[in-house]
């Protein structure tokens, strides 16, 4: 039997390599679109990396870019995938305040570049965009489910919202297997170390062991709904496949705050810290030397202060539910870390 095909945008990011590898697993040959950058940004998939000379090679490097038209439509019309994957953005929130037009030109024209190739392709061709709960900013409804309306509050969030509704219009309008998974923050040991929970596991086991003395972060009482990226790019997977394409809500059902993942860190890590002081002034005390405390710098110009998903139509649709507790996950990404640091 013919192998599948799938493209991977964003292949080198947390989630691309999660899901190159399961991809891998059952059975697909990979395309992987990167980006050339100045310095080696393929960490996350070297240990699946397959050169030229490899027999039966089914996984491939390829050059593209999502402000790229003409790489975009090259690699789609060269390799006509059964499968292709957006998963590449700039994904920081935060940094997109400061780069909201380079953010909008990859985040939301992006998508669009990919699904114009994708409808000037005879091949039927599935298509998987990732959406995100950051759509639901200032929240209308707790949870947010499929139908709650968007509020973007960042360049971001906006862009991905433009994405989520050409998504749908390329499927009603050209018939395309195309689909939004609104997946709400997930992690792992491979996360980016700007994102909150690696920044805080990675400074508190530093600070652990004696390697750093301070870690300033920005609002601790903004709340997520954090599930693992294994967990998420398995429902991507199986997004794929159902018989009429779908929008799902991809979350755990519950939501913390960023001061309490900080509180299960210390207690895993056997750190006892003490609070003190409210919102900015807050400082996180241990052995009588202040550890945390709160910048400016690291605040947003707007907030989402609460994020909670209600995943109840994936689980029906796909039979899917987390695996992974958030006290597991930061066990993974605590263990991960200190096998780092040793
Ligand atoms: P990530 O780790 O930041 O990875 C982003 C990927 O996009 C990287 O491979 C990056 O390449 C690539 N990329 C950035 N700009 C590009 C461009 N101009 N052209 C081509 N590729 C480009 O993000 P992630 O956490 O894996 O998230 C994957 C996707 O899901 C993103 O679209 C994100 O917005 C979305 N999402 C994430 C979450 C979450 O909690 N993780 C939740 C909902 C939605 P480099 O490695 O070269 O930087
Ligand atoms: N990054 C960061 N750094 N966030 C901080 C900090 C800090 O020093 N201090 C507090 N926070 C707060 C942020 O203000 C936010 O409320 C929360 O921690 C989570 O921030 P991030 O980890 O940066 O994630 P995010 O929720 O903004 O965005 C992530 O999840 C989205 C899905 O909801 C990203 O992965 C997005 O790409 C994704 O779409």
């Amino acid at each position: 039997m013919k192998k599948k095909t799938a493209i991977i945008f964003g292949v080198t990011g947390q989630d691309g390599s999660y899901l190159a590898k399961l991809l891998l697993n059952k059975k697909y040959v990979v395309h992987g679109v990167i980006r050339k950058s100045s310095s080696i940004n393929t960490n996350r998939i070297d240990d699946i990396y397959q050169d030229n000379f490899k027999k039966k090679r089914v996984f491939y490097l390829h050059y593209g870019d999502l402000t790229d038209s003409s790489s975009i439509k090259t690699l789609i019309h060269k390799y006509k995938p059964d499968e292709i994957y957006n998963l590449a953005a700039q994904s920081h929130v935060k940094v997109s305040f400061d780069v909201p037009e380079y953010t909008a030109d990859v985040d939301a024209l992006g998508t669009l570049r990919i699904l114009e190739a994708i409808k000037d392709i005879k091949k039927k061709i599935r298509f998987y965009q990732a959406s995100t709960s950051e759509m639901f900013g200032k929240v209308r409804e707790i949870p947010q489910n499929e139908n709650t309306p968007f509020y973007p509050r960042s360049p971001y969030g906006v862009s991905k919202v433009f994405s989520y509704w050409m998504t749908v219009n390329y499927r009603e309008a050209y018939n395309i297997y195309a689909v939004n998974g609104i997946l709400f923050n997930h992690e792992s040991p491979v996360r980016g170390d700007t994102f909150v929970t690696k920044k805080i596991i990675k400074a508190l086991c530093k600070i652990k062991y004696g390697f750093q003395k301070k870690l300033y972060l920005g609002n601790l009482e903004a709340k997520r709904d954090w599930g693992h990226a294994r967990d998420y790019v398995y429902a991507m997977w199986l997004m794929l496949k159902q018989k009429t394409p779908t929008d799902l809500v991809i979350a755990t059902n519950k939501t913390y705050s960023v001061k309490y993942f900080i509180n299960r860190v210390c207690k895993f890590l056997n750190l006892k810290i003490k609070w003190k002081g409210k919102g900015i002034k807050t400082k996180a005390i241990f052995n009588g030397k202040v550890i945390i405390e709160c910048h400016k710098n690291y605040y947003r110009p707007s907030e989402v202060d609460k994020l909670l998903g209600d995943y109840s139509k994936a689980k029906k649709l796909l039979k899917w539910k987390p695996t992974t507790s958030l006290d597991q996950l930061i066990i993974e990404m605590i263990d991960y870390e200190l096998k780092l640091l040793k």
